[in-house]
């Protein structure tokens, strides 16, 4: 449990860094280049068994699962910090709140919130296999490297230096809110 924690809070600042660099980041990280409306990842869906060309960033689809990711880890690592076994363990936050809350965290943890990011693996690993084995796109590598070759030209993301140093800190950041949080005796 020491390290579920650790591997917790760990999740929780990559969240948060992950949201924030969704307003400052590079132009295809930022959530203003690819949330979509419900409407466009339907039409997307729709159209997207036809359509063979690769396009930058998320698709409209792919869009709504990055949100989905982002909120199911981050509202289950928030609620781990609330939760508690009622044997040996419990989440460094629980004195905060009252028992009826701890319970509600727990209940989340332990049941929807497992079982809703399970299927999110599931439907992740299941769409990169159906790109790559059924549609032929890598997905892959440009995720790995952030760069892929298009049929049409597509607008650059700023990756210097000077961005990444701004990412280590923000991450740097993130983890220290995090640390400083839960406490450092919970670390
Ligand atoms: C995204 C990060 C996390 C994931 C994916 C995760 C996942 C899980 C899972 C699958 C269980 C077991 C559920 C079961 O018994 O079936 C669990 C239990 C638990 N987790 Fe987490 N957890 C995360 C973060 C945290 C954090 C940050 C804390 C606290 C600092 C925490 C504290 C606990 C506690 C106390 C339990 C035991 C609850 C019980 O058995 O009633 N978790 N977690």
């Amino acid at each position: 449990m020491v390290w579920h924690m650790r591997c917790g809070y760990a999740m929780l600042s990559l969240v948060m860094w992950r949201i924030l660099w969704g307003f400052i980041g590079g132009y295809w990280s930022r959530f203003s280049s690819f949330v979509s409306t419900p409407r466009q990842a339907w039409q997307f869906a729709r159209q997207s068994l036809a359509q063979t060309s690769r396009i930058a960033g998320h698709n409209p689809l792919g869009a709504w699962s990055v949100l989905a990711m982002l909120s199911c880890l981050g509202l289950q690592a928030l609620t781990g910090l609330f939760s508690d076994d009622e044997i040996s363990t419990s989440g460094p936050l629980t004195a905060l709140v009252s028992q009826a809350w701890v319970e509600r965290a727990t209940q989340w943890h332990t049941g929807p919130g497992k079982w809703g990011l399970i299927a999110l693996v599931v439907l992740h690993l299941g769409s990169i296999f159906w790109y790559v084995r059924v549609r032929r796109i890598d997905l892959l590598n440009p995720m790995r490297t952030g760069d892929q070759i298009l049929e049409n030209p597509a607008r650059e993301s700023t990756d210097t230096i000077a961005t990444r140093i701004l990412a280590a800190v923000l991450l740097l950041l993130c983890a220290s809110a995090v640390g400083l949080s839960v406490g450092s005796g919970s670390l």
